[in-house]
């Protein structure tokens, strides 16, 4: 009986559980009413009275142990499952994996716009949003009656005519033309401003990227071959380009730049509207009173400029059809460009 009392207690000290039903089954295997106890006291009724005293004092014994035991297990175990989290607890324990974000689909476009023509040499260059009549109109050869100035286009902040938000990036080349000397390579990305009711190809707030290119002897062959070399890097080899004339007030002569359907391959589809044609950017040859305007002698000076919505080159690029979709900032929809460039 003295060893089966010895083995019972080196097994109540060696007892390791993991979980609560586990501390649970030695006690009733151990100290319930058929348990190993109960069972031991049923011997002990029968063993000889010289050996009660020392026999009684181990049972006595084991069955305190094993009863402090169970309650220090299952205080060890509530302890630990109500760790505050953050505590350190395990640090084997595998980790756990933080969700990662992913970039705008209208920030990997303009990167990678951007990206082409630094290739080419180009720098990027910012500006302000808030802007004077002078950087986003004036300098341009924007005539004091022209369209663009009125109420219906522009945000003017607090009434003050002087003071607006610009409508177009063309603002930053004219800071970069007053402030550096020829040759000037520049690639000017930015948020614009307009006054324009929002629907699934327009809003408010949308994002240009423009570029200047300013040295002797530039010509409107040296712009094509520019805008076809990054067309073709951003819309695919194939990609082939038409320029239309059109009219902008700081460029002369000036032109819309088409690319083929990058989605039907010219044939005629509905995003082209059957013309196998998309319109994608203004450019032209910056007008002298603009450079002159600027501070840099027309005479010795000549210089391309082009513009683009990057929302539109997005829309293009992604088979995007409701632009409102890049400011709603559903992640399901975000989520989707991840890998896309
Ligand atoms: N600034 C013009 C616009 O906002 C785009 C443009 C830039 C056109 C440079 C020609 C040359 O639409």
């Amino acid at each position: 009986m003295t060893d089966k009392i010895e083995r019972l207690l080196a097994e109540v000290e060696a007892f390791a559980p993991r979980t609560a039903a586990e501390i649970e089954e030695f006690r009733v295997r151990l100290l319930g009413r058929k348990g190993e106890l109960n069972a031991l006291m049923d011997e002990f009724k029968s063993v000889a009275p010289e050996m009660k005293r020392e026999l009684g004092q181990k049972l006595n014994h084991l069955k305190n142990r094993a009863m402090e035991r169970v309650n220090e297990l299952k205080s060890d175990l509530e302890a630990h499952a109500a760790e505050p989290a953050g505590s350190l607890g395990d640090l084997t324990r595998p980790g756990t994996a933080q969700p990662l974000g992913s970039r705008h689909p209208l920030s990997l476009v303009r990167n990678e716009i951007c990206g082409i023509f630094e290739r080419l040499g180009y720098v990027v260059a910012e500006g302000p949003e808030i802007e004077d009549d002078w950087h986003v109109f004036s300098a341009l050869n924007f005539p004091p009656e022209h369209p663009a100035r009125d109420m219906q286009d522009t945000f003017f902040i607090e009434k003050d005519p002087d003071i607006l938000l610009r409508t177009h990036t063309s603002s930053i080349q004219v800071r970069v033309m007053q402030s550096q000397k020829p040759p000037i390579r520049v690639i000017c990305p930015g948020r614009v401003f307009r006054n324009e009711a929002i629907s699934y190809r327009a809003h408010c707030i949308f994002h240009q990227i423009e570029g200047l290119y300013i040295d002797e002897n530039v010509s409107f062959a040296d712009m094509k071959q520019s805008l076809l070399y990054f067309v073709r890097e951003f819309f695919g080899e194939q990609t082939r380009i038409r320029l239309r004339p059109s009219y902008f007030p700081f460029t002369e002569p000036s032109a819309e730049m088409d690319i083929s359907c990058n989605l039907c391959g010219g044939k005629g589809c509905n995003v082209c509207k059957h013309t196998g044609w998309l319109e994608i950017m203004g450019c032209g040859m910056v007008d002298p009173n603009v450079l002159e305007a600027c501070g840099i002698d027309s005479k010795k000076y000549s210089g391309f400029a082009f513009g683009m919505g990057v929302e539109r080159s997005a829309m293009l690029k992604y088979g995007v059809k409701d632009l409102r979709l890049y400011f709603e900032n559903d992640v399901r929809f975000l989520h989707q460009f991840d890998t896309a460039l």
